[in-house]
């Protein structure tokens, strides 16, 4: 049976194309997709996911490998291989505040869709904030009054910018990272070890 690859839809789905088709797999089916979310290739068979639903359809062996960004992983921890880090989706967790507006000294509330970094990241300064969970354009909350700040992923740092934030503080850096079921590392392996090993072989390049 062909390996399952699950890939993060949007930017990094676009990074790892340009990836993949540098090591010269078969890239048209899944250019030319459309809406569909299981695209076949010679070689393969893959899904298109959010990245915390990768996590999941990799820990679960319905996809034997996944493409994610480590801040998902980092935040979710799922029980996955966490194989290598890809040469793209580089990007960084950053605390951001509106422009000129003061930062209180108590009582903050953040706004974050990645709420167990948020925790930990004010446990380790011990600061004490009220989290709100939001699932995306996270920029907006400052902006609207739901929250002081908040702390997000920024890779060029135009959503700051155009929506009147600036980044406060930088903690962490991230990466796409290739990850795996730990079963179909066992079973597959005559399947998988090429793929892992033209993979790497392409990270050692870039
Ligand atoms: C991410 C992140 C920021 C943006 C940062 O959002 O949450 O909003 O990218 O990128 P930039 O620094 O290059 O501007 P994404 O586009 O994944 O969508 P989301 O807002 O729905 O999370």
């Amino acid at each position: 049976m062909k390996p399952c690859i699950a890939l993060t839809k949007g930017r990094i789905e676009k990074q790892f194309l340009e990836f993949f088709q540098s090591l010269s797999y078969d890239v048209e089916p899944l250019i030319n997709k459309g809406r569909k979310l299981r695209v076949e290739t010679d070689q393969f068979s893959f899904v298109f996911a959010k990245g915390v639903d990768v996590t999941t359809y990799v820990e679960y062996g319905i996809a034997d490998l996944g493409i994610v960004g480590e801040d998902i992983l980092i935040e979710h921890q799922p029980d996955v291989f966490n194989l290598f880090p890809l040469p793209f989706g580089h990007c960084r967790m950053a605390l951001a505040t509106e422009v000129g507006k003061e930062w209180p000294e108590r009582k903050r509330r953040i706004a974050s869709t990645f709420t167990n970094i948020t925790k930990e990241y004010f446990r380790q300064k011990g600061e004490s904030v009220d989290i709100v969970k939001l699932e995306g354009s996270v920029e907006l909350a400052p902006i609207l009054g739901l929250a002081d700040g908040i702390v997000d992923i920024v890779e060029t740092g135009t959503t700051l910018k155009e929506n009147g934030l600036v980044i406060k503080d930088e903690f962490l850096e991230f990466s796409a990272r290739c990850i795996a079921n730990r079963s179909s590392l066992k079973i597959k392996r005559d399947v998988l070890t090429p793929v892992i090993e033209s993979f790497q072989k392409g990270v050692a390049v870039k």
